[in-house]
C-alpha cells in the first residue's frame, strides 16, 4: 500500500474551504490518502471524512502543561489524529532544530501515532559523499535514542531546497534512490517517502523507484492535480 500525504501548511483559510477540498479528493483502494490540515480543521474534517487519515503539521513533546499556545500528541491522539510531520524545514526556519525534533519523535512515538519525519539537505548538493554525510549527521541527531525500525516511524526525504516555494525544481531520482539504498543500508526497513515539487508531469519520474508514497505541498491544494497525482501513482502500483 502506498501513502500520499497531504501536507496542506497553513491553508485554507476557512473551515468551509477547507470541507470542499477534501470532498473533492478521491478515495482509491490500493492507495492511502492521509491529510495534515492546520489544527483548527481536524475534528471537524476527522469527524466528516471516515475513510481519510488526519494528522497534524505540528505537536509539542510535553503531554499537557504551562506551554503557552502548543498542542500535545497525546491530544491529537484523543481527537482521532493518526500522525504528526515532524522536523518539517518551514519548522526549522521559524526556528525548531533536529534535537527538538528528536524529542518530537519520542512523543510522537509514545503517543502511538505515526511519526512522518523530514529530513534532507538545505541547500543543492552535488558531491555524493558530502552529500551522504549531512544525511548521516541529521539521521544521528534526528534518532538519538530511537530505534530507527519502529513502526511508528515513516521517513520523509524532503531536501529544503527542492520545495516548490524555490522554484529549484525537485530531486533527481537517481539520488533519490541514493537516499533510499543509504537509509536501508543504515539497517532501516519502516517506509519512504519522497517529498519536494511533485507536480502532474514529473510524478512518472519517480514511479519505479521503491518509494512508499510521496509528500505533497502546494498541489494538494488544486484537487484536479492532487487526484490526477494519485491516479497516476496508483496507476503504477
Ligand atoms: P511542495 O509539494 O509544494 O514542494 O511542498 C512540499 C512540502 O513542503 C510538503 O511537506
Amino acid at each position: 500500500m502506498k501513502t500520499v500525504i497531504a501536507n496542506w501548511k497553513m491553508n485554507p483559510l476557512s473551515l468551509n474551504e477547507a470541507l470542499n477540498l477534501v470532498k473533492k479528493y478521491k478515495i482509491y483502494k490500493n492507495l492511502d490518502i492521509w491529510i495534515a490540515p492546520p489544527y483548527l480543521y481536524l475534528i471537524p474534517l476527522i469527524t466528516k471524512f471516515r475513510k481519510i487519515k488526519f494528522g497534524s503539521q505540528n505537536i509539542y513533546f510535553q503531554d499537557k502543561g504551562p506551554y503557552t499556545g502548543e498542542i500535545s500528541p497525546k491530544m491529537i491522539k484523543k481527537i482521532g489524529g493518526k500522525f504528526v510531520i515532524i522536523n518539517h524545514s518551514e519548522r526549522r526556519k521559524i526556528g525548531e532544530n533536529f534535537k527538538i525534533a528528536n524529542q518530537k519523535i519520542i512523543s510522537v512515538i509514545n503517543s502511538n501515532l505515526t511519526a512522518i519525519v523530514c529530513l534532507g539537505e538545505d541547500k543543492i548538493i552535488k558531491n555524493i559523499k558530502i552529500l551522504k554525510s549531512e544525511w548521516q549527521k541529521q539521521i544521528k541527531i534526528l534518532f538519538k535514542n530511537i530505534n530507527l525500525n519502529n513502526k511508528s516511524i515513516i521517513l520523509a526525504y524532503e531536501p529544503t531546497w527542492a520545495i516548490s516555494t524555490y522554484k529549484q525544481g525537485s530531486v533527481s531520482p537517481e539520488i533519490v534512490s541514493e537516499f533510499i539504498k543509504f537509509i536501508k543500508n543504515l539497517g532501516f526497513n519502516n517506509k519512504i517517502v519522497y517529498g519536494g515539487s511533485v507536480f502532474i508531469d514529473n510524478i512518472k519520474i519517480y514511479l519505479d523507484l521503491p518509494l512508499d508514497g510521496f509528500l505533497i505541498g502546494s498541489q494538494s491544494l488544486k484537487p484536479k492535480n492532487f487526484n490526477k497525482i494519485c491516479d497516476l501513482i496508483d496507476k503504477s502500483i
